[in-house]
């Protein structure tokens, strides 16, 4: 029987044997993300030098990173979503380890805000919240989820590449450079699931696969709201939070085929 458009997916549905079976792609990339997970190298706190900046720079510093860090404790909230609704082991355990980074990363910007800058976390505005708090809890079908976070690691990492080029801040710029390897790896992870599971036969066609497309809208809205939100601090360092988006949607795109 055809499903209904607002049927909840049972992952239940995946044979026992299917779950069990390695996808080569993931279990490479999950290797190197504990890798470095094991390897972390220390930072150098206090280390912190504003005195090339305006203080309007350092302004504009404190609302990228206290954004970020919203981003990054969304971001473990999003692979704890997808770690305990894929039925496919190397997929789910892969996840679990992203949450210790995306956990990582904001403990580095916390400290970052609270240590260097030594100023509060901003409180980001409603609507921004909703539109996180809709996509850490994107269900079904699973695809959706699944293509959220690798729309967000994308975006996460043009966003990071900038920062790193333009930002004259040493320790934030070290920071950054951290946080963008392991967003590189979130994106391999993202792709080769995805692409796994478009594979699958309950998303090759089908309505799970035309809901996907449909998402698409909504994490075009998700990134005006996410990226826009930093638009005109970003200008302080002469990056264009526009081409950021049409990278970011383009690199999606092209990644997977949705
Ligand atoms: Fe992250
Ligand atoms: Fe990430």
């Amino acid at each position: 029987m055809e499903a209904k458009w607002n049927e909840v997916e049972t992952v239940e549905t995946v044979p026992l044997e299917e779950r069990f079976e390695s996808i080569p792609s993931v279990v490479r990339v999950k290797a190197a993300m504990l890798k470095s997970e094991a390897s972390r190298e220390a930072v150098e706190w206090g280390a912190a030098d504003f005195s090339r900046l305006s203080a309007k720079h350092v302004d504009a510093i404190h609302e990228i990173v206290s954004s970020l860090r919203f981003n990054e404790a969304h971001g473990g909230i999003i692979g704890a979503n997808l770690a305990n609704r894929i039925p496919y082991r190397d997929i789910s355990e892969a996840y679990t380890v992203q949450m210790l980074d995306e956990s990582h990363h904001t403990w580095l910007l916390t400290r970052y805000e609270t240590e260097e800058l030594r100023r509060p976390s901003l409180r980001v505005p409603f609507v921004v919240g909703y539109a996180n708090w809709q996509l850490s809890h994107m269900r079904d079908p699973l695809i959706c989820a699944m293509a959220g976070s690798h729309f967000i690691e994308t975006g996460a990492a043009e966003v990071q590449t900038e920062l790193i080029a333009k930002v004259d801040e040493p320790l934030l710029v070290h920071i950054f450079s951290t946080i963008h390897r392991d967003e590189m790896r979130h994106i391999v992870l993202g792709r080769e699931a995805v692409r796994f599971l478009l594979d699958r036969p309950p998303y090759k066609t089908g309505w799970r696969r035309e809901r996907g497309r449909m998402y698409r809208h909504f994490l075009e809205f998700y990134s005006r709201l996410a990226l826009g939100r930093f638009r005109k601090a970003a200008q302080y360092f002469g990056i264009d939070v526009d081409r950021i988006r049409t990278n970011t949607l383009a690199r999606v795109r092209e990644a997977v085929p949705l």
